[in-house]
C-alpha cells in the first residue's frame, strides 16, 4: 500500500489551482444515466471516486470517452439495472444511480453501499422519498430493490437536509408524472450544479440552493455540455494548509461564496484572508488562535472541513471546541492526531482541543478521505518525519495532493509499502 513520508516545517508559498468538485461530479455522472443522449462534462478531476463511478456507469452499459478532464457519456445503451456488491462497497455515492435508474427504467437493485467509515449512513430518507413518488421498496439479502409502474409527483419533506437524498429524489422526480416538491432539501452548491446540468438536458427544476425545490415531470431529456463547479472542499483544504504552515498561498479557481464559512473561521483564528473574484489569498500567522466551530449543512461550516480545522486547533493558542452535528462518528482522525502529541478530548459529539506548541512526526494511518487530508496538514507542521499509511483514502478526493504541496515548497514523498 502506498504511503506519504512528510518532513514538516516548511511554510507553503505560491499558487495552487482547484479542480472540479468531486461532490458535483458524482451526482452529475449518475444523472447522465437518465438520458439516451450524450452528456459532455468538463473539469472532471482525476479522482479515485470518479474512477469508481465511471466503472459503475460502464457496468450498467453506458459508453464513456475521456479527453483530458472532459468526459463524454452516452447513456443510450444502458440496460443493466443492478449494481453488484463489490462496486457498491467501494463507494457510498454509488447509491446515487438509484434515482436515475428508477426514473428512467422503473426499476433498480443495489447492495447496501459502503463508503467512508464515518458513522452508519442509512438510506432511509432516499427510500422514503422514492416511496412518496410511487415506488415499492423491498430489502433482502443485503440488497435494496426499488420498482414502480410509473412515478407520480409528490410533496416530500426531508427529516434532514440530506445531500444524497435530495440529489436522488431530484433525478427520479424528473421522470415522475406531475410536480414534485422537496422541502427541507439540502442547499449545497453541488445541488445547484446538478440542477443546472439536468436543466441543460431538458429537465424543469427550480429552487436548488434553497430548502424548497420544484421539479416538473416527466421531461424528455436530450444531450448537454456542462462545466463542473470548483471543489470548495479542496479549496478549503488548501486554505487551511496555508494557514496552518504560516504560509502565503493564492488558491485559484474558487467561487468565494462557496467557502465563506471557512474564510470566516480562518479570519477568526487570526489568519489573513484576501478574497478576489475567483481566487483567495491566505497568509498564516506565526501561531493561530483557538476557535470554536460547529459543523452544519450548507451554508454552515462544512463537515468535510472539520478534520482540517482540527489540525489548526491542535497547535493554536488556547482551547477550542468542535461539535460535529452532521455525522455521528467523524472523529477517527483524533486517535492519529493524539499519536502526534495533540491534546484532544472527545465528549459525545464534541471535541475539546487544547493547543500545544508543536506536533511531532510519527507513523499514522488515513482512515477516511478527509481524515487523511488532515494528517497531511499535520505532517506539514510536525517536527521530523510523519509517515501516513493508506493514502488511497486521500486519492479518493484529491488529485496527487502531495505533488500540489511539493510545488508550494513542502517536503512530501509518495512511496510504495516500506
Ligand atoms: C454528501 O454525503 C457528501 N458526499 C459528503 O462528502 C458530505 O460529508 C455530506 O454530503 C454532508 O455534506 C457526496 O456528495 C458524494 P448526507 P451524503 O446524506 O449525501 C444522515 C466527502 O468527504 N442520513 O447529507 O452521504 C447521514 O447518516 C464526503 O467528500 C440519514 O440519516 O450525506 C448523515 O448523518 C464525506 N438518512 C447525514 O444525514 C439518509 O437517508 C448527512 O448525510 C441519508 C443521510
Amino acid at each position: 500500500m502506498e504511503k506519504f513520508i512528510i518532513i514538516g516545517g516548511k511554510r507553503l508559498k505560491g499558487s495552487i489551482r482547484v479542480g472540479g468538485a468531486k461532490n458535483a461530479i458524482l451526482p452529475i455522472l449518475a444523472a447522465s444515466l437518465l438520458t439516451e443522449g450524450i452528456s459532455t462534462i468538463h473539469e472532471v478531476s482525476r479522482l479515485l471516486d470518479v474512477q469508481v463511478m465511471k466503472e459503475v456507469l460502464t457496468y450498467l452499459g453506458a459508453k464513456i470517452r475521456c479527453e483530458g478532464t472532459t468526459l463524454m457519456i452516452d447513456g443510450s445503451s444502458v440496460q443493466t439495472l443492478e449494481i453488484a456488491e463489490d462496486l457498491m462497497r467501494k463507494m457510498r455515492a454509488s447509491n446515487l444511480v438509484m434515482g436515475a435508474l428508477l426514473g428512467r427504467f422503473g426499476q433498480v437493485k443495489v447492495a447496501y453501499p459502503g463508503g467512508c467509515a464515518i458513522g452508519s449512513r442509512p438510506m432511509d430518507l432516499h427510500l422514503k422519498g422514492f416511496i412518496s413518488l410511487g415506488a415499492n421498496i423491498t430489502e433482502k439479502h443485503g440488497y435494496v430493490i426499488a420498482e414502480t409502474n410509473g412515478l407520480r409527483g409528490a410533496a416530500i419533506h426531508l427529516d434532514f437536509p440530506s445531500v444524497g437524498a435530495t440529489e436522488n429524489l431530484i433525478m427520479a422526480a424528473t421522470q415522475a408524472q406531475g410536480q414534485t416538491i422537496i422541502r427541507n432539501s439540502a442547499k449545497e452548491p453541488e445541488i445547484v450544479d446538478l440542477q443546472n446540468f439536468l436543466n441543460g438536458l431538458g429537465a424543469k427544476i427550480r429552487g436548488a440552493g434553497t430548502d424548497l425545490i420544484k421539479i416538473e415531470g416527466p421531461t424528455r431529456l436530450g444531450s448537454t455540455t456542462h462545466t463542473v463547479i470548483p471543489d470548495r472542499i479542496e479549496a478549503g483544504t488548501h486554505m487551511a494548509a496555508a494557514a496552518i504552515t504560516g504560509g502565503d498561498v493564492v488558491v485559484e479557481n474558487v467561487i468565494p461564496e462557496h467557502v465563506e464559512a471557512v474564510t470566516a473561521k480562518l479570519r477568526e483564528a487570526g489568519v489573513e484572508v484576501e478574497v478576489g473574484d475567483d481566487r483567495i489569498r491566505v497568509q498564516g500567522p506565526p501561531r493561530p488562535k483557538a476557535v470554536d466551530l460547529k459543523t452544519l449543512p450548507y451554508p454552515g461550516f462544512p463537515t468535510d472541513m472539520q478534520s482540517q480545522m482540527m489540525v489548526l486547533m491542535t497547535v493554536a493558542e488556547g482551547t477550542g471546541v468542535i461539535s460535529e452535528t452532521v455525522f455521528e462518528n467523524r472523529y477517527k482522525h483524533v486517535d492519529e492526531l493524539r499519536r502526534m502529541g495533540a491534546d484532544i478530548k472527545i465528549e459525545g459529539r464534541a471535541a475539546i482541543i487544547k493547543g500545544i506548541p508543536k506536533l511531532s512526526g510519527t507513523f499514522v494511518e488515513a482512515t477516511d478521505l478527509r481524515a487523511g487530508a488532515a494528517l497531511v496538514l499535520a505532517g506539514l507542521i510536525a517536527e521530523d518525519a510523519t509517515v501516513i499509511e493508506n493514502v488511497w483514502h486521500i486519492d479518493r478526493g484529491y488529485e496527487h495532493l502531495e505533488r500540489k504541496y511539493v510545488a508550494l515548497g513542502a517536503r512530501i514523498m509518495r512511496v510504495n509499502g516500506i
